[in-house]
């Protein structure tokens, strides 16, 4: 008797330089997602750079941007359904896929988008949970720092609810800032750590793998 393993598909959703998407892909080639495929990459913004690493990694991509709604008098709501209807007709099966990593997608998504996809969406955030909600944390994290209010900050992967950069905390991990660092040194030390959490934690939560 043959028993078939399980196997994830997975939708990436960018904005930019897409270092975290490339991390997801030279990891599911090492066959560190365990049994997953990055399926689909979204990007709302045309110029992303990400676009080409999924080009390069042969994944299909797909561009959605606010401007075309803005443009038409749309909402965000109205490109929150678009989004969600594109992502299902993407992956073509009743339950759609397996999971939705946010890696360094700056769009805030709506209650009616999250529900769609129920305990299927989850966010990278480069700080520790509750720190730095919301845009330019490693900033802000460097400017408490040189203020004397924090010691460290840190990266975190959570489930993804309206209120932003909160929900359930996936995996965390904590980074240290030295009285010698420029905020560039801070953040790509946070950009590596979050390379390494992003993967452990997607393959986590699909797999429950550590
Ligand atoms: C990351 O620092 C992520 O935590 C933040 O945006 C950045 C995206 O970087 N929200 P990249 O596009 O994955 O290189």
């Amino acid at each position: 008797m043959s028993t078939r393993q399980r196997q994830y598909r997975i939708a990436v959703l960018i904005s930019g330089n897409g270092s975290n998407l490339q991390a997801l892909i030279d990891a599911q080639a090492r066959g560190d997602l365990g049994p997953t495929t990055i399926d689909l990459v979204v990007s709302n913004a045309s110029k992303a750079y990400g676009l080409q690493r999924a080009a390069d990694a042969g994944i299909p991509s797909l561009i959605q941007t606010m401007k075309p709604y803005k443009e038409a008098g749309k909402t965000r709501l109205d490109f929150d359904k678009d989004l969600a209807a594109e992502i299902q007709t993407h992956f073509r099966t009743s339950s759609g896929p397996d999971l939705i990593v946010l890696a360094g997608f700056m769009h805030i998504l709506s209650q009616d988008f999250l529900s769609q996809f129920p305990k299927k969406v989850i966010n990278l955030h480069p700080a520790l949970p509750g720190a730095f909600d919301g845009i330019k944390a490693i900033e802000r994290a460097f400017e408490a720092f040189q203020a004397g209010q924090i010691t460290e900050t840190g990266v975190m992967v959570h489930e993804v609810i309206p209120e932003v950069d909160r929900g359930r905390v996936i995996l965390v991990e904590k980074v240290p800032i030295h009285k010698e660092d420029t905020v560039e040194d801070l953040a790509s030390r946070i950009h590596s750590v979050e390379h390494g959490l992003l993967v452990r934690a997607t393959r986590v939560f699909l797999t429950g793998q550590m």
